[in-house]
């Protein structure tokens, strides 16, 4: 048997599953040498909602974040989180927008791309696929496990076959909210590795607590890679602490090789920038405790945050529990969409309106309605019919791949942003962002002139200060 390979992902999902993104760059460098002489498989750095954060609330170019990291950690690939067609943002975008964020994402140091879509619609991965390929990239491929009807073990095993087929290097079972249980996940690692030649590299959380008990079962049944998080912002909502697993393999025919007393000094440090979090109200304590709702409710450790912090924003936290019992309502009503960005926002947006507004689909975002109207993909069942008839009339729904409805855009956002991009990465930025990329720019400049704010006359043209 060999080794099993771990995945550390402390750079990016324990952070933002256990403490909305926050971790800022100049947290992540001064551990950069010391992560690096680990020896880990990977580690998960980039994509995911850290360029979303990083731009929105950290002032911080995501570009120039994944550079920083790339120069630090010369040894130790990188991995990035990409979501299909989404790339990084909340809708589809043109083929030519995600063949130039792959290749721009490669080029700027990201070794292996893991790309999923939300509804597991392969058509949705393909260009991100051949993109990662032709840009010499390791193509991770991920199948979003959930559970409903449809969800089957037979489901994933044909999805991961498929994906094999389409050109995936690597096959990602992606548990994103701690619904596979240790010994589903036994038979779904021994089925997948029968039928696919590739390696298997499983992502859990730790939100129900069984967490290092799937990747326990997982490795037993041959999985080659698992995620974990080093244990200041492991467990919880986040993935299982690294420094367990390492210990309780060593000696085993599964032994990671990992050396605990390197992991020690990463956990030293990374305790001070946990701390750091909490005093900074990021890190709420409540998200890592074991929770059963995860199992019952299919909430996502990122998505239970998010609907604390959203209720909290309304002065509403107090029908928290009212929210989680509306959200498997909600997504059964839209076809049993697996809950992960972006149709965990969406179906967890739409629970709160539909218990806050005292009326359920009284008010209905733009995402339910294009959910419903098939702008994201196939549904994998067909949604509640008279919640269609409601909430869309009716209006034709799309069942081609939604991006063959969208026409080449990159240029038309390279000209809307010819004032203030100074590069190609800055075209990207603003595609996907592009409130959040304007005023960033803005700052950027200001910073680069010493000043606090710069003027631009009719013609976008910076006005010396
Ligand atoms: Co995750």
């Amino acid at each position: 048997m060999a080794k099993v390979k771990i995945m550390e992902t402390i750079l990016r999902d324990a952070h933002q599953s256990q403490a909305a993104t926050r971790m800022r760059t100049d947290e992540m460098l001064p551990a950069a040498k010391m992560l690096d002489e680990v020896g880990f498989y990977a580690l998960e750095a980039w994509g995911g909602a850290t360029f979303d954060s990083c731009l929105r609330y950290l002032d911080e170019d995501p570009w120039e974040r994944l550079r920083a990291l790339k120069k630090a950690i010369p040894n130790t690939k990188l991995q990035m989180l990409f979501r299909g067609q989404n790339i990084l943002g909340y809708k589809h975008y043109a083929d030519d927008v995600v063949d130039e964020f792959c290749r721009l994402s490669l080029k700027n140091g990201v070794d292996i791309i893991r790309i999923f879509d939300a509804l597991n619609d392969v058509r949705n991965m393909r260009q991100a696929i051949e993109s990662t390929k032709k840009y010499n990239g390791t193509v991770e491929a991920a199948l979003c496990y959930t559970t409903s009807k449809v969800h089957t073990v037979e489901y994933f095993v044909d999805l991961a076959v498929e994906l094999e087929k389409m050109g995936a290097d690597i096959i990602c079972i992606k548990d994103m909210a701690n619904l596979l249980l240790p010994y589903t996940a036994y038979e779904l690692v021994s089925k997948i590795k029968d039928k696919v030649k590739i390696p298997v590299h499983l992502h859990t959380h730790n939100t129900a607590g069984t967490g290092d008990m799937v990747n326990m079962k997982a490795i037993e049944a041959g999985c080659d890679i698992v995620d974990t998080a080093l244990s200041p912002l492991g467990n919880g909502t986040s993935q299982p602490a690294t420094e367990a697993l390492v210990a309780s393999l060593k000696g085993t025919e599964y032994d990671t090789g990992l050396d605990l007393e390197k992991l020690n000094k990463c956990t030293e440090y990374f305790r001070k920038i946990a701390e750091r979090l909490t005093a900074d109200g990021f890190l709420n304590p409540r998200v890592l405790k074991v929770d059963v709702n995860a199992l019952i409710y299919q909430v996502p450790g990122g998505m239970l945050s998010n609907l604390i912090s959203q209720l909290k924003q309304q002065n509403a936290s107090d029908r928290l529990t009212e929210v989680l019992e509306e959200v498997p309502r909600v997504r059964a009503d839209l076809g049993f969409p697996p809950l992960v960005t972006p149709s965990s926002q969406i179906v967890g947006t739409q629970a709160v309106l539909n218990v806050l507004a005292g009326e359920r689909y009284k008010t209905v975002t733009k995402e339910t309605k294009g959910v419903l109207a098939g702008e994201y993909g196939k549904l994998p069942l067909e949604p509640s019919a008279n919640v269609v008839k409601k909430i869309i009339g009716d209006t034709p729904r799309i069942t081609c791949r939604p991006a063959d409805n969208i026409p080449p855009e990159l240029d038309k956002y390279k000209k809307e942003i010819e004032e203030y991009a100074t590069c190609d990465e800055d075209v990207l930025t603003y595609a996907l962002f592009p409130q959040l990329a304007m005023p960033f720019f803005k700052k950027r400049e200001a910073r680069l002139h010493g000043v606090d704010k710069v003027i631009y006359d009719a013609d976008n043209k910076v006005q010396p200060v």
